[in-house]
């Protein structure tokens, strides 16, 4: 500690939420896939719903006032696809296109950029009855949706994200059944994978059509090393497939306009449905890549795990509340080998945080030194990345206040605000405090 280290003076400070986390106002739009899925029985902790979450929907003129208090430069947030269209073509819901125009209006009101994410997982039931991404056509009815959002903020919004991980969208949903739709299939998982792909490269065009030859346009993947457990070549070999399943599978066709041949030859009959043109699509050139961060993964050979041959082990360390564990230099290894391998235009932690237990203390505030303590590395980390020539612009803080874990329900607490979900107080936590002191300073101690 004690050596100061600074960032470059543009650099972009944010917190990052996403819609079905925090917005509530259930009754005020259609109904998302993950409505379905908290209904389904032992899917989600304590069966919690995403029906009033942070009742963001009705309190977002105060959470704007948070962000100003906290110093944020930028917020990432999402737009839910069935609020703005219930059925998720066709009629729109003025009211909810409305509440997407009030917010922007705020937050640059404010002084705050606005990072708008297309999809983060709430896809309309609607469509899901019709196949959801395992049907082709939920492409272009995506294409249609950023249509329809992109005409209405485009003349505000220049930041923009079409996707949010879509790893966790075609396996965690397809593939382990933990996130809705709550399927377990493979090869359905990958054709999946692939029509978000498509849909990302499909957008791009209608965004920059209604945005501006100067919007800054990107797609945000959950990006992890994975390290091998032992030297033995059947662990470096697993640890490679694990890379090329999580990191590869995304990078190489959004990047290179192919999908990485070691994993095409693992995946064998279960490679997708590839249209003619499809790889071309995803490969359009984007502004910036979006990087969610929380760890890394080490990884050893298992002969007997289906599907890839490959287990995850726990070394000795400090663990987070999702018993992921806390290994930073971990992301200077990342922003650097992207840098490196894909030589993206611009980067952005678009998410960066942990779990812990909080509670408010007998002082009324939230001790949460574990939590300063990750934010705090994580920020010399990227700094050093940044010294060693990673195009990084902006940080984003997963996340803006506790919400909604997806099958873990309202069990885990991510927020740099706490929320009493009782009151809808909001406290921001030390670690909300430390963080408005590093914006301020735009330096971190190391
Ligand atoms: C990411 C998600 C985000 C949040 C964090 C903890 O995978 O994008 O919504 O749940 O994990």
């Amino acid at each position: 500690m004690g050596q100061i280290r600074a960032f470059p003076p543009d650099f972009v400070w944010g917190a990052a939420t996403a819609s079905f986390q925090i917005e509530g106002g259930r009754k005020e739009r259609g109904e998302a896939i993950w409505d379905a899925f908290c209904r389904w029985p032992g899917k989600v902790v304590n069966g919690d719903t995403g029906d009033v979450a942070d009742d963001h929907y009705h309190l977002y003129r105060d959470d704007v006032g948070l962000m100003a208090r906290l110093g944020l430069g930028a917020y990432r947030f999402s737009i839910s696809w069935p609020r703005v269209l219930p059925e998720g073509k066709g009629q729109v819901n003025a009211k909810g296109l409305d509440f997407y125009d009030m917010l922007v209006d705020a937050l640059l009101e404010a002084g705050i950029t606005p990072f708008v994410t297309l999809y983060h997982w709430d896809l309309p039931s609607a469509l899901q009855r019709l196949g959801g991404w395992a049907a082709r056509d939920t492409i272009y009815r995506f294409v249609d949706y950023v249509g329809v959002v992109a005409d209405r903020l485009g003349d505000r919004v220049q930041h923009w994200i079409t996707h949010n991980e879509p790893w966790v969208v075609a396996f965690l949903g397809n593939l382990e059944g933990v996130h809705a739709p709550g399927w377990e299939d493979a090869g359905l998982a990958l054709q999946i994978a692939h029509h978000v792909l498509v849909s990302h490269g499909l957008a791009l065009p209608v965004l920059r059509e209604k945005s501006g030859e100067q919007a800054k346009l990107g797609i945000t993947l959950n990006l992890s090393p994975a390290h091998p457990a032992t030297d033995s070549p059947e662990d470096r070999a697993a640890a490679q497939r694990q890379d090329g399943y999580l990191n590869r599978w995304f990078l190489d066709p959004v990047f290179r306009g192919s999908y990485p041949a070691d994993m095409a030859e693992w995946y064998g009959y279960l490679m997708p449905r590839i249209a003619p043109g499809d790889m071309e699509i995803i490969a359009r050139p984007i502004d910036f890549l979006g990087v969610n961060f929380y760890t890394r993964s080490v990884i050893r050979h298992a002969e007997d795990a289906p599907f890839l041959k490959v287990a995850a082990v726990s070394p000795e360390g400090e663990y987070t509340a999702m018993d992921w564990e806390v290994y930073p230099a971990a992301l200077t290894e990342l922003l650097l080998r992207l840098t490196r391998d894909y030589a993206p235009a611009a980067l952005y932690i678009t998410e960066n945080g942990c779990a812990y237990e909080d509670g408010v203390s007998s002082d009324g505030h939230v001790h949460d030194p574990k939590r300063v303590e990750y934010f705090r590395q994580h920020f010399v980390a990227s700094q050093e990345a940044i010294a060693q020539g990673a195009p990084l612009k902006g940080y984003f803080a997963w996340s803006l206040m506790d919400n909604f874990e997806w099958g873990f329900g309202y069990s885990r607490r991510f927020g740099i605000t706490y929320v009493d979900y009782a009151t809808q107080e909001r406290i921001v936590k030390d670690s909300g405090l430390y963080y408005a002191s590093v914006i301020k300073a735009n330096a971190v101690e190391a």
